[in-house]
């Protein structure tokens, strides 16, 4: 039974997208600038440069945008191609396996198009290479033939825009990095942005909700739109179960109380890695690896999934020598009555 539950509260706190809920995104996802709640100074640069290119009647700049899962990198692309007026391909980088692919993209496009490269960074090295021309001088130079008779065919590109988004931009190689002509970073969002957003999502679904409940969702969305959206869609359910269909305090804190999502959003496995590092490794530091076998879960699961919101939280830090429960830690989880009182006191930030 608690193996169910955790299960169940990992997807609901996870800011990875899973497979049922594409057309439920699809629905949610602001069109326009105005309607993308959040990211203000992002925003202000991107429109800036959109109006600039417009103005000159240029496709804009190739653009990159990286962060975490869940904060709009998708969204924002599609907005970024609905305020150009432009049409957008969309592709990712394991979807590229052949150089014909990307080639067969490339030569397709027409002037002011969008190219959208989702998870860039899982590009193969011989299909970037025949990106950097394309970027640069939209030029696609093909290989034809094999040994001493191979030549090389140059082709010319109509003028489009690529837009790559990557969660994890240090896997960049420098000279990919380097061709875009911005680079954006997609930021945690507030609680006010994140209660604006599920507004506006409840408002779409037809959720009838109190302003009570929505600080409560608010509190709780990991300050990611994604996760916000998800924990709406559960009170919608379970308001319609449970009760008479409104989202009200009392059942908004029943719902998360059976999820086992706490006041501030943390599930059942953060705080498993919390108590693992406190109790185990008297606060820590602890390296990734070690932490991953102590909790039973994968090395790419902690890092890509729970430890970003747990580093913004001030739980966790990184130092050279491994992970690191902080005070806050200590305070939070002795406050939900585990035993993170005792040990490791030499070693509290
Ligand atoms: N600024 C925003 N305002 C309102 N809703 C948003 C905003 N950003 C994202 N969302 C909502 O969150 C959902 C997830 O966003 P999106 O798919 O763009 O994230 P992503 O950064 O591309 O994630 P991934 O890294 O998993 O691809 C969208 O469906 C959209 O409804
Ligand atoms: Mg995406």
């Amino acid at each position: 039974m608690l193996e169910r539950d955790e299960q169940l509260t990992e997807e609901i706190t996870s800011p990875i997208e899973q497979d049922e809920e594409h057309s439920f995104e699809t629905t949610l996802r602001p069109r326009t600038l105005e309607e993308f709640i959040g990211q203000g100074a992002l925003k202000e640069e991107l429109s800036i440069f959109m109006e600039a290119a417009k103005s000159r009647e240029e496709p804009l700049e190739h653009v990159l945008l990286y962060g975490n899962p869940g904060l709009g990198k998708t969204t924002l692309a599609h907005v970024i191609a609905q305020e150009m007026g432009s049409n957008i391909r969309i592709t990712s980088g394991p979807a590229l396996e052949r150089v014909g692919d990307l080639a067969a993209i490339l030569s397709n496009l027409k002037e002011g198009d969008i190219l959208f490269i989702d998870e860039i960074h899982r590009l193969n090295k011989l299909i970037e290479e025949v990106l950097y021309p394309a970027m640069e001088d939209y030029v696609l130079d093909i290989v034809v033939g094999k040994g001493p008779t191979a030549r090389t065919l140059r082709l010319n590109l109509e003028r489009f825009t690529l837009i790559g988004a990557t969660t994890r931009l240090s896997l960049l190689s420098s000279p990919l990095r380097d061709r875009f002509g911005a680079t954006h970073q997609l930021s945690f969002y507030t609680q006010g942005e994140i209660a604006a957003i599920i507004r506006r999502s409840a408002g779409l679904l037809g959720v009838e909700m109190d302003e009570h409940s929505v600080s409560h969702l608010a509190a709780r969305a990991r300050q990611t739109p994604r996760i916000a959206n998800r924990l709406l869609k559960r009170l919608r359910d379970f308001a319609q179960v449970k009760g008479d269909g409104v989202v009200t305090e009392p059942l908004a804190c029943a719902a998360f109380q059976m999820m086992g999502v706490d006041e501030i959003g943390l599930d059942a496995v953060d705080r498993r890695i919390l108590s693992a590092i406190i109790e185990k490794f008297r606060g820590g530091p602890v390296g990734l690896s070690t932490l991953a076998a102590a909790t039973q879960e994968e090395l790419e699961t902690i890092e890509e999934v729970y430890e970003p919101f747990l580093l913004q939280t001030g739980f966790l830090e990184r130092t050279p020598r491994g992970r690191v429960a902080t005070r806050l830690a200590y305070r939070h989880l002795s406050a939900k009555g585990g035993s993170a009182s005792g040990g490791g006191h030499q070693t509290i930030l």
